[in-house]
């Protein structure tokens, strides 16, 4: 398999964004995240509104939207991670068929550790590359001044888009668990430890 077709599920902050630069730069596949797209069009006018009125109220972007995103960029991906997308039944109803996975991947975090990831959450704008606080900032200080955080990583927020992930997206990670397909990593281990665990689950698959 030289070109693998990845889910990446779990919660926001289990690591979702920061794997699925290893796994696009070692498998030389696209990284389709509906966050980055939708945070790059957030005043797109849809006849559901703009994308910026969901997402900075920590909740749900209609289907519609986030189905054609998803549509039209796996359809042109030969491989590819998927990251952020399906956040609901219906959205996972919606890609079942569209394609078909090699392999489906839950991180899994607690919700302390959530928080306290998402809150201290930094992006640098030019290159897309994630840090934090604490764990992770960068070793150039130019780099390290330009961060930014991200609209949604206040606390409130936080806490209505984790309550709108165990409604809403957990039922889809038991979807596929139920299935038989899911495999599950620890995600509250080191970043390193987390992508030896996701690089052996896509190499068995
Ligand atoms: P989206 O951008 O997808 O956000 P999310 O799912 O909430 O996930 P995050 O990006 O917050 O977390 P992540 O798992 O990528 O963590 P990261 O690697 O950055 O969606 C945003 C919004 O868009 C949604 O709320 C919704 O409005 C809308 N939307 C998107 N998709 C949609 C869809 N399909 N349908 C409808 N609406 C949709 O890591 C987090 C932090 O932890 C970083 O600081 C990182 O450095 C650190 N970190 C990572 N791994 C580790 C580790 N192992 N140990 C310590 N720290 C770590
Ligand atoms: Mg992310």
């Amino acid at each position: 398999m030289s070109q693998p077709k990845v889910l990446l599920l779990g919660p926001p902050g289990a690591g979702k964004g920061t794997q699925s630069g290893n796994v696009a730069e070692t498998y030389g596949v696209e990284h389709v995240t509906t966050g980055d797209a939708l945070r790059a069009n957030k005043d797109m006018e849809t006849e559901h509104g703009t994308p910026r009125e969901y997402m900075e109220a920590g909740e749900l972007v209609p289907d519609p939207v986030v189905n054609e995103i998803v549509e039209a960029a796996v359809s042109e991906a030969d491989g590819f991670v998927l990251d952020g997308y399906p956040r609901n039944l219906s959205q996972a109803e919606y890609l079942d068929g569209i394609t078909a996975l090699d392999v489906i991947v839950s991180l899994d975090v607690g919700r302390e550790e959530l928080v306290r990831r998402l809150t201290g959450r930094r992006v640098d704008p030019e290159t897309g590359e994630i840090y934090h606080t604490e764990f992770d900032m960068p070793d150039d200080d130019a780099v390290a001044d330009r961060l930014v955080q991200r609209d949604d990583d206040t606390e409130d927020t936080v806490r209505e888009r984790l309550r709108v992930f165990e409604e809403n997206t957990q039922p889809v990670i038991e979807h596929y668990e139920e299935a038989g397909e899911l495999v599950r990593i620890d995600g509250e281990q080191s970043p390193e430890a987390v992508w030896t665990d996701l690089k052996a689950a896509i190499d068995d698959a």
